[in-house]
């Protein structure tokens, strides 16, 4: 028997709450059960600007190379006078009855200012503890992790007209943390999928298509095989698609989008994809791979009160203290910020700076071939800012 303690506490509550509903009702009915009105913005930034024009922003600088790019971060965003007022957070976990918890004071920061960006963590080896990513989305409820791929001009990949953006659940699926030995050498782990969890990934993803321009969504699944779990997904998506009559909905099996995306991307540029956890983890990756790597892809976690901004790729021990780090991709993670904060005008004004300085090559840093600094790479940027 299966005790509920094994679930994390987000997944818990989506237990509890599919216990207490009826065993069957209509799928649309279903739908207009969940807790957020059809027309109410999924995650909509809370934020308010300071007396001093500024909003504050919770910032986790991170293990290794996390203290360099944020600072590349913080000078460009001055040169630029983004209204922004940053408030450092340490995040180093501590151990509080067995469970890897976070220190309350950034827990606080966090929940009062709805938004954090945050540099790479390094995972404690062997201390007990659970990796800090996992607990930072279960702490503060990280339903959505959105991923988008821009081919960069100035860096020379196979395709020059990658433009993929992929939404991943983040809670449940493959990645409940439900697992469990059967008998000796026959293990099990559970995949969950819910209809609340996936309706609100689902509907943050027609929001998102259309706050960004893009008028197709697809849903990524293998519903042919994992019938139940993947099926409810799909009908799910089926259903919050009514609710966008101006967006074309389809679905496409999982190796089927791997096959397609690597052969041709083009046809991949006018949707958003979402997708259950563990396809959205590989998924994204591989884009990621078509433009350059981890270095170059920003990502999002949005959560219904708080987000959290970050840079995917690690803390870069190797080359951690010798000026050598890209910032790039904590950059770009910024901007996603600034747009889910509604500052557009500065986003594009330090996004263009950005692409104008990779394009010109000139002060590129040792991972892109070129042989800059950190901070001359950040100063460039700010030559460029118009
Ligand atoms: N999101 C996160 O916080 C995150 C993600 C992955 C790994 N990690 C942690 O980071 C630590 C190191 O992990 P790893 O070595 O497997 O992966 P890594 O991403 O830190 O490094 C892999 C390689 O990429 C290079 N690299 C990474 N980021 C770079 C950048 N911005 N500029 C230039 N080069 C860069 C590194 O020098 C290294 O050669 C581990 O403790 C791991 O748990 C954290």
């Amino acid at each position: 028997m299966i005790t509920p303690r094994v679930f994390s506490s987000s997944t818990r509550q989506c237990l509890r709450k599919a216990c207490q509903q009826p065993r069957w009702t209509p799928a649309s009915y279903q739908i207009r059960g969940y807790a957020t009105p059809v027309d109410e913005k999924v995650a909509l930034f809370k934020g308010k600007k300071g007396s001093d024009g500024k909003y504050t922003v919770s910032l986790i600088e991170g293990d290794g190379i996390g203290p360099e790019i944020s600072q590349s971060v913080k000078d460009i965003y001055t040169a630029a006078n983004v209204p922004i007022k940053w408030e450092p957070i340490d995040v180093t976990p501590h151990l509080k009855d067995g469970r890897t918890v976070i220190p309350d004071e950034s827990i606080a920061s966090i929940e009062k200012n709805y938004i954090a960006l945050k540099g790479p963590l390094a995972t404690p080896v062997g201390k007990g503890h659970v990796s800090l990513n996992l607990t930072l989305r279960r702490t503060f409820n990280l339903f959505a992790n959105v991923r988008p791929c821009k081919s960069i001009a100035g860096y020379k990949t196979p395709y020059d007209n990658v433009n993929t953006v992929l939404i991943r659940e983040n809670t449940e699926g493959e990645y409940s943390g439900i697992e469990h030995v059967v008998v000796d050498g026959v293990v099990q782990s559970i995949k969950l999928i819910t209809r609340e969890a996936s309706e609100r990934v689902l509907r943050y993803a027609f929001q998102y298509a259309q706050d960004i321009g893009k008028n197709k969504v697809r849903v990524v699944h293998k519903a042919t095989i994992m019938k139940m779990s993947d099926g409810l997904f799909l009908s799910t998506a089926r259903d919050v698609a009514k609710d966008f009559p101006n967006i074309e909905f389809d679905a496409e099996l999982l190796d089927n989008a791997c096959l397609k995306i690597t052969t041709d991307p083009a046809p991949y540029a006018d949707k958003v994809l979402v997708m259950p956890n563990l396809y959205g983890d590989i998924l994204s990756d591989m884009c990621a791979g078509l433009i350059g790597g981890l270095g170059l892809t920003p990502s999002g976690n949005i959560g219904d009160e708080c987000s959290i901004f970050e840079a995917v790729h690690g803390s870069a021990p190797d080359i951690a203290g010798k000026g050598l780090a890209n910032p790039t991709a904590l950059l770009l993670s910024s901007i996603m910020m600034l747009r889910h904060m509604g500052l557009n005008t500065e986003a594009e004004r330090v996004e263009k700076a950005i692409f104008k300085t990779l394009a010109d090559g000139k002060a590129l840093t040792g991972d892109l071939g070129g042989k800059a600094k950190t901070h001359e790479y950040a100063q460039a940027i700010i030559d460029n800012l118009r």
